[in-house]
């Protein structure tokens, strides 16, 4: 700092100079504390180390009639998760009888975001762990661990990325926008193709009209649905072969198209995966448009 009060001495109009000077400082403190967020290891909530850390929850609320968005706080209040995009976390609770109930979730919280960590949860009737996710009450604790990276995004990696999702498989697909829009350099072009039964189904809706508002030329969101209200202005329907072929760019290099959302959609468009280590032969629709496992990431 005394290099800044020696400089500040120099000039001729301290008082004009002085904000200036003291928002540098501030801008080269804050460069400093996000650089350490990212690098020591300390300030992460998940350190890939496999050990369960209890996260505790601080709310939910409801996102449509099946569906609740999250917050569980970190360990401490100055972490970050520790999640690289696109990553999920597997979560664990112990039954009375004293099994183990493990599944994993995609947090749609930014990377970099210090306190929280948010996700967006579906309830299966009968469901064992989204079941006892929609029980938990404030302060309710739940076991994490992770992260497990399923797709390592870098700014630009391709030209064009189209995002196939269908309900709660926006999850790693809004990872995938929020992450290139943060970044303005990264100009990596995105059509995301979201379908869901109606238009209250629709998660996380207006974040991604925003996203789509704020970076025309670059974010473009088609949203499906099976049974339209009539004042609908998104597609009713499934997302069919002739309208991938006339919105998808050709096969290449160049481009990807990431797929996520319950096994129907994946049979239509890409096929499932084999495992989750085995991505499986593409097949459906993105097979008979001439697409191949170079081409297409399944979630
Ligand atoms: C990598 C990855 C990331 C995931 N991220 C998320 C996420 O961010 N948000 C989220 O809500 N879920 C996510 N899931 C799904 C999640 O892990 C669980 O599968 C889901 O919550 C159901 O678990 P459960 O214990 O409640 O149901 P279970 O007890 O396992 O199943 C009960 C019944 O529910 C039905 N069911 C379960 N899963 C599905 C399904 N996917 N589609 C249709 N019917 C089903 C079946 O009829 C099943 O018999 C993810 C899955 C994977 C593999
Ligand atoms: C949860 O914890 C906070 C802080 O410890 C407290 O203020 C709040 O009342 C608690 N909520 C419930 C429902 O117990």
């Amino acid at each position: 700092m005394s290099f800044l009060s020696k400089a500040a001495r120099t000039v001729s109009s301290p008082r004009v100079l002085y904000p200036f000077l003291a928002l540098g400082t501030v801008g080269v403190a804050y460069h400093f504390s996000t650089m350490s967020a990212i690098y020591n290891e300390n300030s992460k909530t998940f350190k890939g180390d496999d050990k369960w850390v209890d996260l505790k929850l601080i709310k939910s609320y409801d996102l449509s009639s099946n569906t609740k968005h999250f917050v569980f706080a970190t360990e401490s209040d100055d972490d970050v998760s520790g999640l690289q995009t696109a990553s999920c976390v597997l979560a664990k609770f112990v039954t009375p009888k004293g099994s183990n109930v493990i599944r994993p979730y995609t947090p749609v919280s930014d990377t970099e975001q210090k306190g929280t960590i948010e996700f967006v949860i579906k309830k299966y009737e009968g469901g064992k762990m989204s079941s006892h996710l929609f029980n938990l009450k404030e302060n309710d604790t739940l076991s994490f661990k992770g992260p497990i990276v399923k797709w390592k995004w870098e700014p630009n990696q391709f030209k064009e990325i189209t995002l196939i999702g269908g309900g709660t498989g926006i999850t790693p697909l809004y990872q995938l926008v929020h992450e290139i829009t943060k970044n303005p350099q990264d100009n990596t072009k995105v059509h995301l193709i979201y379908g869901n039964l109606s238009p209250k189904d629709i998660l996380m809706k207006k974040e991604l009209d925003e996203y789509a508002a704020k970076h025309k030329d670059q974010v473009k969101v088609t949203y499906f649905v099976d049974k339209a209200e009539s004042n609908w202005d998104g597609k009713t329907g499934y997302i069919t072969k002739e309208y991938l072929e006339s919105e998808l760019p050709k096969p290449s290099k160049e481009s990807k198209i990431f797929v996520c959302g319950p096994p129907p959609l994946y049979n239509a468009i890409s096929g499932n995966k084999v495992s989750p280590t085995d991505q499986g032969e593409v097949t459906g629709i993105l097979a008979d448009l001439g697409f191949t496992k170079e081409h297409v990431f399944k979630f």
